[in-house]
């Protein structure tokens, strides 16, 4: 048998990949026009929708255009020394940094510069070292992974936010799950932030979905839609749908079983974990009900409005219900209802 096509992987890029051109296109425009409309995105969404397979497939887009160079960090790190040393790393900007006489060597990074006196901040030397990319007409995009508010995170948005205000070339996108990025975001000193673009991922495009398994499994049209739905468009799923699937040779029923224990295992066990006692009978509440109507939610919980609206407000923010119909709510996981009704007690 040959390779599965599919991947079970986090954070990595598949080999089956369904496009978010739409979502990704608005990014790269603003990103490339002359006069960028945005320096910064937020990518968030409930684990497993694929913010890190979007953010790094934007990078790599980017990539390809020799203006960009893009910078990976760590917010658990110090995030402005790495930044420095990953820039001086870069054989033509080191050059380029040492033409511009940007004396590194106080950070033991960069080449030799004679006749310049170190510099001692790691915030000038940024700001030099950006103001040099600019002049050559470069931009640097930085990428943060899973965004946490800790100390360091919070001292290098302070310092991004100045180098965005001197009109330096930094953009950023940072991923992360809503609550870390709420609370990066309730910083009192990172109001900037406050105003910076949320993206929420949707859910995969279900017709594509449906392709994607009709041409690996040779299913017939009506075959591979219901087993696209079977995964609501929820990436994680589409690619462990598809995993058992092929080792089923095919019978994408035989696979349901596996399907379901690895999305249980893999993700909804650490999601409901995350969930306050709150959440998880709202939770309830809407896995019992037949029509998802809040009228009816809030009669089988026995609760009125002001229990109702700030536990419903945090699971659709989270990603893990859709509200968009008014009056109503349902899960936007595939099978998180049975979870639900299998582990609320
Ligand atoms: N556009 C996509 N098309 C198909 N599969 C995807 C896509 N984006 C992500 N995936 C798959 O979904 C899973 C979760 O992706 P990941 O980016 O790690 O999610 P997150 O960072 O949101 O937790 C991985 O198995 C990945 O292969
Ligand atoms: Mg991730």
């Amino acid at each position: 048998m040959s390779q599965n096509p599919y991947s079970l992987l986090f954070g990595k890029e598949p080999q089956q990949t369904i496009s978010r051109a739409a979502q990704m296109n608005e990014i790269i425009d603003s990103f490339q026009a002359d006069i960028p409309s945005q320096q910064i995105y937020m990518i968030t969404g409930v684990r497993g929708c694929g913010k890190t397979v979007f953010m790094t497939e934007i990078a790599k887009t980017l990539s390809q255009d020799d203006k960009w160079i893009i910078v990976e960090l760590n917010s658990s790190q110090d995030l402005l020394s790495d930044l420095a040393a990953a820039l001086a790393s870069e054989n033509h900007l080191a050059q380029l940094f040492q033409k511009s006489s940007i004396n590194l060597s106080f950070f033991g990074i960069g080449l030799e510069v004679k006749g310049s006196v170190p510099i001692t901040n790691i915030q000038v030397a940024i700001t030099k070292m950006l103001e040099s990319i600019k002049k050559n007409g470069k931009r640097v995009l930085i990428c943060i992974d899973e965004v946490t508010s800790t100390d360091a995170m919070r001292a290098f948005a302070s310092a991004y936010q100045i180098f965005v205000r001197q009109d330096l070339p930094l953009f950023l996108i940072m991923t992360g799950l809503f609550e870390n990025i709420n609370n990066l975001q309730n910083e009192k000193n990172l109001t900037f932030l406050y105003r910076a673009p949320k993206v929420e991922l949707k859910p995969l495009n279900i017709t594509t979905i449906s392709n994607n398994y009709k041409k690996t499994f040779s299913l017939d049209a009506a075959a591979g839609l219901e087993m696209a739905k079977m995964t609501k468009g929820y990436s994680f799923a589409f690619q462990v749908l598809g995993y058992f699937t092929w080792k089923e040779n095919g019978d994408y029923k035989a696979a349901l079983p596996d399907y379901q224990q690895y999305l249980e295992d893999y993700v909804y066990e650490k999601i409901w974990s995350e969930l306050s006692s709150g959440d998880r009978k709202l939770a309830y509440g809407i896995a019992k009900s037949e029509t998802g109507k809040a009228s009816e939610i809030k009669a089988e919980l026995s609760i009125e409005n002001n229990e109702y609206t700030p536990y419903r407000d945090r699971l659709i923010k989270r990603g893990i219900i859709d509200g968009s119909e008014h009056g109503h709510l349902k899960f936007i996981l595939p099978l998180f209802e049975q979870y639900v009704l299998n582990n609320y007690y």
